[in-house]
């Protein structure tokens, strides 16, 4: 190893989190490094999550509508093929410009990437194991955790991203399966199945609870969802628990029990994802040898500042606390770096949106029904229907609805909760909303633009605070 560098940040990580941090760092005037070991920056996000999965969700939804809804729009089309390995392709150099990008942006703000693994030798010192070969030592006066997070595994199912494939898998199928099984209906087990459902293959959704969409989501929007998922074509087996798998060389069987009653059925698919859920990655960190521990759950154990217990350390994004998200791992990113340098950062942990990009898109931010009711919140609720929005309707893309909870006494806005197109856009006015402490009066007298499908989230601001117009 050579002789050890002296930073004033090291990253572990060059993901969401990390690459944020240390732009940011290099913006502040920093001397900083980014240590990670894949061949290409930007973490799970970049690489084999949001935007790997975007894109296939995109084209997908247009070979969908190119097949199944262009007569009705006056578009007569001749034969359309679907080409997997183009759709691949297509996916591969959105991934390839935006990693790249990054690339650039780390030379544009003299962020050193450091290419290897990172290890703890010390609470100052980290060795870094090359992927060209060979050692390399690091010191640095801070240094940031930000080493995200990896699938949990389905005990007793070996994921090989062939037959049994995690979201990695799923993003990268040769060919259209003809029967898919989904284990979990949260966030990846329905965008996921939807890719490949509009692509052609019958997928049957196995849920462990009573309701779709995973932690946060509305009960009602839920419940919206699953109906206009069911009418995609997409099968949904909730309240039901997989107890194993039997994989041969030409199909799976999955064994599946009913929680009530205990009816046991087995479910044959050519291909199962598995998508139960992701968890903190913090192996091979060297976390023990510096002192630092973990919770049950994986996650690096912090104060509110992002630090350790050795005040210099500190850790964001997916392997510690709060939604696995790539805009909170970013947030963090930016915060981190000015508790650093100014002694003070900001994230609104009440105000991150999450957004399920299916078709129609389903988005929320703040507080859900059962979450005030739990709580013993009095709250309003104000709905409406992209059935009545006017852009909804010509687009013919009219499935869904904006409902807003407000506070009973104040009418301040304690949630919003979207179904419907471009909800992922729409729930941005929420969230500004909410960041300013707005009351749903407020965003209700704000003038919005005609025809948009923004004027559906003014209207159900209306109907919170008073009644909407056009219902
Ligand atoms: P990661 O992105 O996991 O990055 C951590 C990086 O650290 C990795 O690149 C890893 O190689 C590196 N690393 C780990 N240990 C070491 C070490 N010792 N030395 C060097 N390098 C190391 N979120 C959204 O907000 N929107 C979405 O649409 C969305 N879609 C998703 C779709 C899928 C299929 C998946 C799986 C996730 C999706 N997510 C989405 C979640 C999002 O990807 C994560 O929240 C985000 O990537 C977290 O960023 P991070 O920087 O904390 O971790
Ligand atoms: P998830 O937590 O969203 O959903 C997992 C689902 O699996 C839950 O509904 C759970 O009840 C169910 N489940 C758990 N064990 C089960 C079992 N044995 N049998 C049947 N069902 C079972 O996790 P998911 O979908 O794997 O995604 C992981 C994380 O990745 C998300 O929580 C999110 O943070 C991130 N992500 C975000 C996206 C976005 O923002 N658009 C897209 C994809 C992932």
């Amino acid at each position: 190893a050579s002789e050890a560098e002296e930073k004033d940040v090291v990253i572990i990580g060059g993901g969401v989190a990390g690459y944020v941090a240390a732009i940011k760092a290099g913006q502040e005037g920093l001397k900083v490094a980014c240590i990670e070991k894949r061949t290409a920056l930007g973490g799970t996000c970049l690489n084999v999550g949001c935007i790997p999965s975007k894109s296939l969700l995109n084209n997908s939804h247009l070979y969908h509508q190119i097949v199944h809804d262009s007569k009705s729009r006056g578009i007569d089309v001749g034969e359309v093929k679907l080409n997997v390995a183009n759709l691949m392709k297509a996916k591969e150099t959105s991934v390839a410009g935006l990693t790249k990008g990054i690339e650039y942006l780390f030379k544009k703000n003299n962020v050193e990437w450091i290419k290897g693994t990172g290890t703890f030798a010390d609470e100052h010192t980290l060795n870094v194991e090359l992927t060209e070969g060979g050692e390399r030592s690091v010191r640095a006066k801070n240094i940031i955790i930000a080493t995200g997070s990896e699938v949990s595994p389905f005990p007793g199912l070996t994921i090989d991203e062939k037959k049994v494939v995690s979201s990695t898998g799923a993003i990268a199928l040769t060919e259209v399966p003809k029967k898919m099984l989904v284990i979990g209906g949260g966030i990846i087990g329905l965008e996921m199945g939807s890719v490949w459902s509009r692509l052609g293959a019958e997928v049957t959704v196995v849920e462990f609870l009573g309701q779709i969409g995973g932690p946060g989501m509305d009960s009602e929007i839920a419940k919206a969802t699953q109906r206009i998922l069911q009418k995609q074509g997409i099968k949904f087996k909730l309240n039901t628990k997989v107890l194993s798998g039997d994989v041969s060389d030409s199909s799976i069987s999955l064994k599946v029990e009913a929680n009530k009653g205990g009816k046991e059925e087995s479910l044959d698919a050519d291909v199962v994802l598995s998508a139960i859920g992701r968890r903190p990655y913090t192996q091979g960190l060297g976390l023990d040898k510096i002192g630092l521990e973990t919770d049950k759950s994986g996650r690096i154990i912090i104060d509110q500042e992002y630090r350790t217990k050795i005040p210099h350390i500190r850790v964001i994004g997916d392997c510690t606390f709060g939604p696995m998200l790539a805009h909170k791992a970013e947030e963090e990113g930016v915060a981190a770096i000015e508790y650093i340098t100014k002694g003070y950062g900001h994230v609104n942990y009440g105000v991150i949106p999450s957004v399920m990009y299916t078709h129609p898109e389903v988005a929320w931010v703040g507080q859900n029904e059962e979450e005030l009711k739990k709580a013993g919140v009095k709250y309003k609720v104000g709905s409406f229907p992209y059935s009545a929005n006017s852009r909804a309707k010509t687009n013919q893309d009219s499935d869904g609805m904006v409902k807003f909870l407000s506070d009973a006494q104040t009418d301040r806005i304690l949630g919003v909760h979207i179904i419907g197109p471009a909800a992922g856009e729409s729930i941005a006015e929420a969230a500004l909303a909410m960041e300013y402490g707005a009351s749903s009066e407020d965003v209700a007298r704000t003038c919005h633009a005609h025809p948009t499908l923004a004027e559906a989230v003014k209207e159900a601001a209306m109907a919170a605070y008073s009644k909407p117009i056009h219902m």
